[in-house]
């Protein structure tokens, strides 16, 4: 066992199992072994690839998302980009390119970047220094530090990193699944807790689940969504979020540990490999909805970016590029779109102040 295995397996037998949010936390999160905590797990060389790193075209298209909106805004004078999670930068830095088309844009812009990763922040620098943006770009370790004021939010695979909590259902009632330790008293195993009547924010479509269903919540996600959605009625503004995940609320354990772009056991070497689960996007819209907000979507990722001009971009650049070039924008465009691929399972969603037009992409 890894040195945060150990660490955990020490916290366990003093204070008995943790929840699955409560390790997928310390496996993310700590401060010293956490796989976010400070290295870049993007990349081929990395453990996973992600759309901007794919092709230019997925973040040229969301700063093109950006820009209507805030024409959509009236064009304030002051607006506040955040983005969450922004990995190498490399989204943002294609958005803010792109985001030249709109006149006056980025003379408004005050860009703030949610990030805990000091590696990766680093890259950000670089990638959005690139951008020479009159106003100096702000980072954070949350979303409160960020002041008062209209807003654009984006955030890509940024929802699927926040840790989930998973209840069974059995004959006794709902027991939450936690890790404990094996027989032997030392090995990280699956456990469950106490029997309980109904989970906290479980969705009233899963009460009648079948007997052996595994469901999950993300507190994390729903209190951003309400968070994002008072401010947003608020101060007004809009955000979008792309991710993995489901329409409505099911049942199932979508947990998942990547590593060098395999699959492994999730309880193996904590903070070694990514740990995500697909996200419940009818949830969080509601959590956003009951804030105030307008949500949009879900929508599937390869719809949503062929409504914002995914094709006459990509036809754009292929214009001057060479064989070998067209071909890998055309396959770069591809993986992002086809069904079988990212098109269906990853879905934008939006959220947005109530007084706003319809969403791009969205209508
Ligand atoms: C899966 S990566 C996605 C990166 C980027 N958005 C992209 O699409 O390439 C998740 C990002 O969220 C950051 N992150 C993870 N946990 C976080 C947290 N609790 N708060 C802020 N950022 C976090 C990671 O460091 C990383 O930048």
């Amino acid at each position: 066992m890894n040195a945060l295995g150990e660490l955990m397996a020490r916290r366990i037998s003093h204070s008995g199992p943790l929840t699955v949010a409560q390790f997928m936390a310390e496996a993310l999160n700590h401060p010293r072994h956490g796989y976010y905590a400070n290295r870049d797990p993007l990349g081929v060389a990395g453990d996973f690839i992600t759309a901007p790193e794919i092709s230019q075209v997925f973040g040229e298209l969301i700063g093109l998302w950006c820009a209507v909106s805030w024409q959509a805004m009236g064009s304030p004078d002051l607006i506040y980009l955040v983005e969450l999670g922004p990995g190498r930068g490399t989204l943002m830095a294609d958005a803010l390119r792109a985001a030249r088309a709109a006149p006056g844009f980025r003379e408004a812009i005050s860009l703030h970047l949610v990030e805990t990763n000091e590696a990766l922040k680093s890259q950000q620098k670089h990638a959005v220094d690139d951008a020479a943006l009159p106003r100096t770009a702000t980072w954070h370790d949350n979303l409160s530090g960020i002041p008062d004021g209209p807003v654009l939010l984006v955030a890509n695979e940024f929802l699927d990193v926040l840790p989930i909590r998973q209840f069974q259902k059995t004959p006794a009632g709902w027991s939450e699944r936690m890790v404990g330790l094996g027989d032997n008293g030392h090995d990280l195993r699956f456990v469950l807790g106490p029997p309980q009547d109904r989970p906290a924010l479980l969705d009233e479509n899963l009460i009648s689940a079948p007997m052996g269903s595994v469901v999950e919540v993300c507190p994390a996600a729903l209190s951003l969504a309400a968070a994002l959605g008072e401010r947003l009625v608020r101060g007004g503004g809009a955000a979008l979020f792309i991710d993995y995940g489901y329409s409505l609320s099911q049942t199932g354990a979508t947990l998942q540990a990547v590593r060098a772009h395999r699959y492994q056991d999730v309880l193996d070497g904590p903070g070694e490999a990514d740990l995500t689960a697909h996200v419940d996007f009818g949830a969080f819209l509601r959590a956003g909805n009951e804030a105030g907000a307008r949500g949009f979507g879900p929508l599937g990722q390869g719809e949503f970016l062929t409504r914002l001009g995914l094709q006459s971009r990509a036809q754009n650049l292929k214009t001057n590029a060479s064989r070998e070039l067209a071909v890998e924008i055309d396959a770069g465009i591809a993986r992002l779109t086809d069904p079988d691929q990212m098109g269906t399972l990853f879905k934008a969603v939006a959220l947005q102040a109530p007084d706003l037009p319809n969403s791009p992409g969205f209508d």
